[in-house]
């Protein structure tokens, strides 16, 4: 095949994240928000990969692993990299050497906030690469190469971003087992998410959490036990469709995440806003130290109020769906 396609949802995380870098459970849902990869192969004789993003980046990589930045300045490499690990990794290896390869990313998803946009990236980069060579690989495949190729960038990934990308819908996630099972949830999860407007590293954030670990076993022992024990009540809340339960359990969360550090005083801020507008519960979603907030509604008409008023705070705001598609090749 000479050109393939491929796309994967971003995600929100609802409970657990930093505590799943340690093995503990997370709660993940992937959401109504796509990364679209295009690969096409320009020649067998091509001795370059050239990768373009829609977010303003273009770059060639020649296959010694010389790279030369074509738009984007000093950024490119950076962004690129974990993409070009991705291509890498899927490529046969009598095709390693010469095959020139062209890959196009489009993002709906805002990037560096914690909606898992560098997973999603990863996750249909190696499936698009992947089906220009090969027919029939699996989904976890394709998620365990993604994961790999995550590391590029985030060295200690927990892998959930990368499964619930592939396997898409609602889940519980343990890192130790490598494992997630579907939830079902029992009323539809109306949702918003909010954006702090500043960026964050994941790999920094989780350095930090590490730190604090580090200086704090016994506490952060006692926290991680505390987040766990929430993942659990909240499986069940989401599956007995008890909205009010949950958001508690998110109040509950996030104040275990204030604990280690990676709330934000913006996304405080926001949690407030929503919370002041009708929400049963809000918490920072992913990384945190900025980056967005995660708030359950009633009802669809009441996450748009909330979306609405948070929006005219000056926030960027949004409701979301699940998505329970997940890859598409
Ligand atoms: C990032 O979306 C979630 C973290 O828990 C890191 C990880 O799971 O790898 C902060």
């Amino acid at each position: 095949m000479n050109q393939a396609k491929a796309s994967a949802p971003a995600k929100v995380i609802l409970f657990g994240e930093h505590f799943v870098v340690y093995g503990g459970p997370a709660i993940l849902a992937a959401i109504n928000k796509r990364i679209s990869v295009d690969a096409r192969i320009l020649s067998h004789e091509e001795d370059r990969i050239i990768i373009s993003s829609d977010i303003g980046v273009v770059g060639e990589y020649w296959h010694n692993g010389d790279f030369n930045p074509l738009e984007g300045g000093s950024k490119a490499k950076a962004i690129l990299d974990p993409l070009y690990e991705a291509i890498i990794q899927v490529l046969p290896t009598r095709n390693k050497k010469k095959t020139g390869i062209e890959v196009s990313i489009s993002s709906r998803v805002p990037l560096g906030i914690g909606l898992g946009s560098s997973a999603a990236s990863c996750v249909a980069t190696v499936a698009a690469v992947n089906s220009l060579f090969q027919k029939n690989t699996s989904r976890h495949q394709v998620c365990e190469l993604a994961i790999e190729s995550e590391r590029q960038i985030h060295k200690r990934t927990s892998g959930a971003d990368c499964y619930v990308s592939t396997f898409g819908g609602l889940i519980h996630y343990c890192s130790k087992s490598k494992d997630f099972k579907n939830i079902k949830a029992n009323e539809s999860l109306s949702l918003v998410v909010a954006s702090t407007g500043i960026k964050h590293y994941t790999s920094d954030l989780v350095s930090g959490v590490r730190r604090f670990k580090d200086r704090n076993e016994t506490l952060f022992e006692s926290l991680a036990k505390q987040a766990s024990e929430i993942c659990l009540q909240a499986w069940t809340a989401i599956e007995s469709g008890k909205g009010d339960k949950i958001g508690e359990l998110m109040n509950e969360n996030q104040i275990i995440l204030q604990q280690i550090g990676v709330s934000h005083h913006k996304a405080q801020k926001i949690i407030d806003l929503c919370n002041k507008a009708g929400a049963i519960g809000a918490k920072i979603t992913g990384a945190g130290g900025g980056g967005a907030v995660i708030a359950l509604a009633a009802s669809k008409m009441e996450s748009a109020k909330i979306a609405s008023q948070v929006k005219a705070a000056g926030y960027q705001s949004f409701e979301v769906e699940i998505d329970y598609k997940g890859l598409c090749i």
